[in-house]
Parts: C-alpha cells; sequence; structure tokens
C-alpha cells in the first residue's frame, strides 16, 4: 500500500516511528515533513496529505498532530476525504469497517507509541465491509455535493 504521511512539530517523532513501521512491513510512504521539533502549522501538512489521497497518488493517509484534532478538522474540508480520529484499535477497525476512512488521524501527545503503532496496524490491514455500509458512504457523498 502506498501511504502518505504528515505531521506538525508535535507530531514529529510519532510520525517518524510510524515510517519506520509501515516501510518494515512493506508499504510505501510518502512523506510530506514536518521534518524536525521546530514548530509550524498543522493545516499546511493536512492539505498536502489529503490532497495525495485525494488525488489517488496515495492509497490511504496518515497524519500526526498533538491531538489529532487539528489534522482531523483540516483533513475532513476536502471532498472524498473521510479522516478519523482513533485513540485505541477498536476505533480503528471501526472507522475501516464501517466509516471505509481513507486518512487516520493520530494525537502524539495522547497515545504512547507501542499504542500508536498497534492502531496503525489494525487500521492498515482491515477492509471496508461494504453492505449496508455502502449507503452511508454514498450519502455522504450526496451531501458533498451539496456544498460544493
Ligand atoms: C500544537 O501545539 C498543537 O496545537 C497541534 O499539534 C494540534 O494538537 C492541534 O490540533
Amino acid at each position: 500500500m502506498k501511504v502518505a504521511i504528515g505531521s506538525d512539530h508535535a507530531g514529529f517523532h510519532l510520525k517518524e516511528k510510524i515510517k519506520e513501521f509501515l516501510l518494515s512491513k512493506g508499504h510505501e510512504v510518502l512523506d510530506f515533513g514536518t521534518n524536525s521539533e521546530d514548530s509550524t502549522h498543522y493545516p499546511i501538512f493536512a492539505r498536502d496529505v489529503a490532497l495525495a489521497v485525494q488525488r489517488g497518488e496515495a492509497d490511504r493517509g496518515i497524519l500526526v498532530c498533538g491531538t489529532g484534532i487539528g489534522m482531523s478538522i483540516t483533513a475532513n474540508k476536502f471532498k472524498g476525504i473521510r479522516a478519523a480520529l482513533c485513540l485505541n484499535e477498536y476505533m480503528a477497525r471501526m472507522s475501516r469497517l464501517h466509516n471505509d476512512a481513507n486518512v487516520l488521524c493520530l494525537g502524539d501527545r495522547v497515545l504512547g507509541v507501542e499504542l500508536a503503532l498497534s492502531i496503525v496496524e489494525v487500521w492498515i490491514e482491515t477492509p471496508f465491509e461494504g453492505g449496508r455500509h455502502l449507503k452511508r458512504i454514498d450519502l455522504i457523498k450526496e451531501i458533498e455535493k451539496e456544498n460544493p
């Protein structure tokens, strides 16, 4: 899988761990930064990752900031992006099974590294269940059309 990743300064360390983890599992990683702990602004990176997923340049996206909240707010502004802020493996699994989430948002200041990587693993490996959930994704797409 090709995964676009990005973080602000608060998510930099976890983003690096996620990159290492994804590469070790044989995934391709497109790293949109940031590349240090220097203070920056999460919307810059949420935009780049959301656009990569929206344009089909990446299969999925993963965004990290302090809480994951700013990243999820920003990524969900993009048509076709279903960004899920997940605090545990259950949320990660359900965000794939029921919501077909294509962007995962994580909070570096909220999660330990081991839990975060476990969330990433579940989220990457879980397929969309389809069926009755497809109708709900279609309804989201209808709403997007109403809001150009
Ligand atoms: C940065 O201090 C922090 O506000 C940011 O990483 C994020 O948590 C915003 O949602």
